[in-house]
């Protein structure tokens, strides 16, 4: 194993050495680590649904009724009937005519993409899409074209210019989840349909956040009926796990017999479903979350912008920091560490070399009283550090 101690020590000496790390949740965004109490700053738990009273009780319901675990994949042995709510209650959600659960957002982008792009087709992706649809790219058979980041006239070219015998699939993050900009969705669908191609979306961080009633960047941009694969994760806003993807009765029967991610895993325990199911209903019951969500992220952006932290490029709760090198990240977030409040510093491979930075994520459960305490501190941050 003489390769995994080189290979570690070469991390660490670039400061991107990681570790997972237990934090005892005493909420949707309080955290206890020996003794301290932290606020959370970087969960994906926008509508911090995690801690509802009443989707806990939907999970707890579902252990009940149906035990803790799936006994099986859901083609070979069958599986609880909460398959069926959550399914029908997601097409209904998103405005499509069905939808199909696989076991996480990464599986659902593997498995649809590879089933979908076959030999002789090509594949036409973001150059910051996340990398479980990167890696759904590399399983496919397909030939894969990458496009510079939410440029049309760039993804324009690329259609044009590249041969295709068979199908022509253009695949992009809704949300970006690093940079937490918007994909320019409505002309991707105009250069969809002049160069012949099925559209998918990543809907993982636009879920909660993104058009009517935190349906998605299909409802954000009025493009109903326009994207054929529309991909999303539980993950998320619906505070459970698990990934799905909504689209037409054909395309999800396709994808039930072809997507290899789904035939062969054990299918989602009752708790886990039972979570989301109990989650989309909250959500759908409380437009008010979508809300405070979106005024808690606003709230924070501007009172960054105000003190010069620049906040590039980001209209939704995702707020990425720009900092650059690694180690200042790093050194960043143990500063912010002391004041109490957990950041993520997001470095290479999840972004480019040279690009690392601070993920801020904010969520309907954050106090306006507590942001505005983060805020403060991480001026003062900036500022000892001489990034401001
Ligand atoms: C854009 C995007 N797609 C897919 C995923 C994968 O989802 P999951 O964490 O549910 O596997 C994530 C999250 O990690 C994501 O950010």
């Amino acid at each position: 194993m003489e390769f995994c101690k080189k290979y570690l020590a070469e991390v660490r000496t670039q400061t991107l050495y990681r570790e997972p790390v237990s934090y005892r949740f005493l909420d949707a965004v309080h955290v206890s680590l020996e003794e301290k109490t932290y606020l959370a700053l970087s969960t994906n738990n926008y509508l911090g649904l995690t801690h509802s009273p009443a989707v806990q009780q939907t999970a707890m319901d579902a252990i009940s009724q149906y035990g803790t675990g799936s006994g099986g994949a859901r083609l070979t042995t069958g599986s609880h009937p909460l398959y069926e709510k959550i399914e029908k209650a997601l097409a209904v959600f998103k405005g499509t005519e069905a939808a199909v659960v696989f076991n996480t957002g990464y599986m659902a982008n593997v498995g649809t993409i590879s089933a979908l792009a076959g030999k002789s087709d090509v594949i036409f992706s973001d150059e910051l899409n996340h990398a479980s649809i990167i890696d759904g790219c590399r399983l496919s058979k397909g030939q894969t074209v990458v496009y510079r980041h939410t440029d049309m006239d760039d993804l324009a070219g690329k259609l044009r210019n590249t041969p295709c015998q068979g199908r022509r699939l253009i695949v992009t993050d809704g949300v970006f989840s690093m940079d937490g900009d918007i994909a320019p969705l409505d002309k991707i669908v105009a250069l969809g349909e002049a160069y012949e191609s099925m559209i998918m979306v990543d809907d993982a961080h636009a879920v909660g956040v993104l058009g009517h009633g935190g349906c998605g960047t299909v409802s954000h941009f009025g493009l109903q009926g326009k994207v054929a694969i529309q991909m999303g994760t539980l993950s998320k806003s619906l505070a459970s796990e698990g990934g799905y993807v909504a689209g037409s009765q054909e395309l999800i029967a396709y994808l039930i017999n072809k997507a290899r991610s789904f035939i062969f895993s054990t299918a989602l325990s009752p708790a886990t479903v039972g979570a989301a199911y109990g989650a989309l209903r909250e959500l759908q019951g409380n437009s008010e979350l979508v809300e405070k969500l979106l005024g808690n992220a606003q709230y924070v952006r501007e009172a960054l912008d105000r003190a010069g932290v620049a906040v590039e490029g980001s209209t939704t709760p995702i707020l990425p920091i720009m900092v650059g090198k690694a180690s200042l990240a790093v050194e960043m977030v143990e500063l912010l560490k002391e004041e109490g409040i957990l950041v993520s510093a997001i470095r290479p491979p999840t972004v480019a070399p040279g690009s690392s930075r601070l993920r801020l994520t904010v969520s309907a459960a954050h106090d306006r009283k507590e942001l505005t305490q983060a805020v403060e501190s991480i001026i003062a941050v900036s500022r000892k550090l001489k990034l401001i």
